[in-house]
C-alpha cells in the first residue's frame, strides 16, 4: 500500500518510522511518503494560510499550495488514490472504515492546521477521486496530524502480513464477525498469581468451548458497562440466549 501525507509539520509524522508501521515500511509492505506543503508555496514566507472570507477568528489554508501538491502527487502514481481529509466535521473513523481503507492500494492524507482547508479544494478533488472527510472523535485537535497517525496505524495493522498473527484482529473490539458489536474482554498472562490476584480458572481448563463462552460473556459484560449504546444499536440477532441472560 502507498500512503502520502501532505503537512506543514513533516516531523510530526516521525512516529511512522517506529513500531508496527515502521517495520511494515522496512519490509516493503508500506510505501510512506511525507511531503512538506510549504514546498508548493511560492512567496518568500512560504505562506499557506490567509484570513477567512466573511470574517471571524483564525486562518484558513489557501487553496493554491494544496492544489499544486495534490496535482503533483496524483500524477506521480498509477490509478487513483482515496484522499482522506481529517477534520472534526467529518464522518466518524470506525473499524469498518479502517477495514475498507486497508483494501485500497493508495491513500493520500491531507492534515490541516488552522481553521481548515479552503472548501474549494475538497470540491475540486471530490470531482476527480474518492475524497473522505473523516473525524477521529468528538473533540477538536490543533491539527490533523495526530488523526493521521491514528488512522494509519489502524489501517496498517490490517494489511496482510503486518501483524504477526493474522487471527489476532478477528477478536478485536469492533471487528467484523462474531464480535462485531462487542468490546474485547480482559486478558491475562503469566505469572498465575500476582499480588495475591489469580486468573479465572476457566482459562487454565484447556476447554476451548468453555473458554470461548467465557470470553464472549466477559465481552458482553464490558460492553454493557462501558458502551451500552453498542448493544442498543446492534441487531438483536447478533446475540444468543446466553448473551441475553447476562
Ligand atoms: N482535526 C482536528 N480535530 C480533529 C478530529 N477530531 N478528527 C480529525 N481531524 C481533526
Amino acid at each position: 500500500m502507498r500512503l502520502d501525507v501532505v503537512t506543514i509539520f513533516p516531523e510530526y509524522l516521525e512516529p511512522l518510522n517506529v513500531s508496527l508501521v515502521g517495520k511494515a515500511r522496512t519490509r516493503g509492505q508500506l510505501d510512506v511518503r511525507i511531503h512538506d506543503l510549504r514546498e508548493w508555496a511560492h512567496d518568500k514566507h512560504n505562506t499557506v494560510d490567509d484570513t477567512p472570507y466573511g470574517g471571524g477568528p483564525g486562518m484558513v489554508m489557501k487553496p493554491e499550495p494544496w492544489g499544486e501538491a495534490l496535482d503533483e502527487i496524483l500524477a506521480s502514481g498509477d490509478g487513483e488514490p482515496v484522499i482522506v481529509v481529517p477534520t472534526p466535521s467529518g464522518a466518524p473513523f470506525t473499524q469498518q472504515l479502517a477495514v475498507e481503507l486497508s483494501a485500497k492500494p493508495w491513500l493520500v492524507f491531507t492534515p490541516a492546521r488552522y481553521e481548515g482547508i479552503d472548501r474549494r479544494v475538497i470540491e475540486e478533488y471530490g470531482d476527480r477521486v474518492d475524497v473522505r472527510e473523516v473525524s477521529i472523535g468528538d473533540y477538536v485537535l490543533a491539527g490533523g496530524e495526530a488523526p493521521v497517525l491514528v488512522m494509519v496505524e489502524a489501517v496498517a495493522r490490517l494489511l496482510p502480513g503486518v501483524l504477526g498473527n493474522a487471527a489476532s484482529h478477528q477478536d478485536d473490539s469492533f471487528a467484523p464477525g462474531a464480535m462485531a458489536d462487542l468490546l474485547e474482554g480482559p486478558v491475562y498472562t503469566k505469572p498465575p498469581e500476582w499480588r495475591g490476584r489469580g486468573i479465572p480458572d476457566v482459562l487454565l481448563s484447556g476447554h476451548h468451548g468453555k473458554i470461548a463462552r467465557w470470553r464472549r460473556d466477559e465481552a458482553f459484560r464490558r460492553t454493557d458497562r462501558n458502551r451500552p449504546d453498542l448493544i442498543e444499536r446492534a441487531d438483536p440477532a447478533a446475540f444468543d440466549k446466553k448473551d441475553r441472560a447476562i
